[in-house]
């Protein structure tokens, strides 16, 4: 009886605890639909990125202007809410339910097979990675190529679960797991040193 009771509560603990970070994150950009890309084809690197509130963004494009790379943002089809809230319970279905999001990436329109090496962003999502790059990496061949993680977070997870699955999903690539940046959500307006001395330890600095 009474373990059971602390049972309870530590379970109950943990959900306002997640109920509080998720709904303190997300700085609240005003949520940004809008397609991002640069593919030029004069380099072999590609940034692809996924964001809600627009950090992945930011970030993404510290990394193509500190590698010259070329970018795209990887959006669903059918574009999130508005809301966190309405964003989070639809992310939530999707995760539970396996559900891969049609995405706005035409892989026969360009020929991304120029790309060695390929930084795959995104915000950690229930945990894991959002769906729409589930989408994304299962539909992009990356075999023999070099995939490279980032991602940004609101602490309830330092991507421990959604790293694993960027490595699952990137079929035959050499994923550098280990080398993974984790940036805490809040934090990105300051990160930009620390995401440029990333990129140029990994050895992809231009400049
Ligand atoms: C649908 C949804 C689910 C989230 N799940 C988590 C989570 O499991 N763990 C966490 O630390 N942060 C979580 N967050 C917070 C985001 O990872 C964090 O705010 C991130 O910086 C947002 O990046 P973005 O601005 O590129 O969308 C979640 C946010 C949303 C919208």
């Amino acid at each position: 009886m009474k373990f059971s009771r602390i049972k309870i509560s530590i379970v109950a603990f943990t959900l306002l605890l997640v109920a509080s970070l998720f709904s303190g994150c997300a700085e609240r950009n005003p949520t940004d639909t809008n397609e991002d890309a640069r593919l030029t084809g004069n380099s072999k690197i590609l940034v692809a990125y996924f964001t809600w509130s627009g950090h992945l963004k930011t970030i993404s494009h510290w990394i193509a202007d500190e590698t010259g790379a070329d970018y795209i943002r990887v959006l669903a089809k059918d574009p999130y809410p508005l809301t966190y809230n309405e964003t989070v319970d639809r992310a939530k279905v999707e995760k539970d339910k396996g559900i891969r999001p049609a995405i706005n990436v035409d892989f026969s329109a360009h020929d991304y097979s120029q790309y060695e090496t390929i930084f795959v962003g995104f915000p950690v999502w229930w945990y894991d990675l959002p769906m729409p790059m589930w989408t994304f990496l299962e539909n992009m061949k990356l075999e023999g190529k070099t995939v490279i993680p980032f991602f940004s977070h609101e602490g309830t997870s330092d991507g421990s679960a959604a790293v694993p699955t960027v490595v699952k999903l990137s079929k035959g690539a050499n994923v550098k797991a280990g080398d993974a940046l984790s940036i805490r959500g809040s934090k990105t307006a300051k990160s930009e040193e620390e995401v440029r001395a990333w990129v140029k330890k990994l050895g992809f600095g231009k400049k």
